[in-house]
């Protein structure tokens, strides 16, 4: 992909029924920032560090030039509202995955489904895809509904072990 058709697939836009989607820009970064500080949106995270505005600027400094990945901010058409962000991570990787979430004040609207089946629609059109994976935690009942009314069917599940945590307990990066 060369660096002109780069930044065009960034500031790609589309749309579904009720909402828009447009390459998220530095203008949005606030918004996002919020968002991603939000437990009410990232207790299903599988990062659940809140995100500052320092790594969020220098995370999408790195983006602008990421070919594998993809964000697009939700806008509701009819109020002109952000409403959460869907996006594509892993293009050119084994199994490309599906990212999405909703602003709490707009969730149980059908805005999650819409925006998944917006997204994949445009993943297999814009990229010709064969297939999308979207990686949902254990508990995660509203996305996995949400998941399965857009037309994802469970295949696998991961089962995990983890070691009890002592105090000073440190992983093998020192984490
Ligand atoms: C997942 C998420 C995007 C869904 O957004 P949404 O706009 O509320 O989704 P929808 O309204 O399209 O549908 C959600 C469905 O789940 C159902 N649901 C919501 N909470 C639920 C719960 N705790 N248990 C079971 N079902 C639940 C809703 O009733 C709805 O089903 P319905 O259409 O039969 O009424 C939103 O909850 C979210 O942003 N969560 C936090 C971030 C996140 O988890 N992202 C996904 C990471 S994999």
């Amino acid at each position: 992909m060369n660096s002109d058709s780069l930044a065009r697939d960034k500031n790609a836009c589309f749309e579904s029924d009720r909402l828009l989607y447009r390459g998220i820009t530095w203008e949005d970064a606030a918004q996002i920032v919020a968002w991603r500080s939000n437990g009410q949106i990232i207790r299903f995270f599988r990062s659940k560090i809140p995100l500052t505005m320092e790594t969020h600027l220098a995370w999408f400094e790195k983006y602008r030039d990421d070919a594998t990945r993809f964000d697009f901010m939700v806008t509701e058409k009819a109020s002109g509202r952000k409403t959460g962000i869907a996006g594509l991570q892993n293009l050119c990787g084994e199994s490309v995955d599906v990212s999405y979430f909703i602003d709490p004040l707009s969730q149980g609207r059908g805005f999650g489904t819409e925006a998944i089946r917006a997204i994949s629609a445009y993943a297999f059109e814009h990229f010709k895809l064969k297939k999308l994976e979207a990686v949902i935690l254990t508990g995660n009942c509203a996305s996995q509904k949400a998941a399965e009314q857009a037309g994802f069917l469970l295949y696998s599940q991961t089962y995990r072990l983890e070691k009890p945590r002592k105090i000073n307990d440190r992983d093998s990066c020192g984490r």
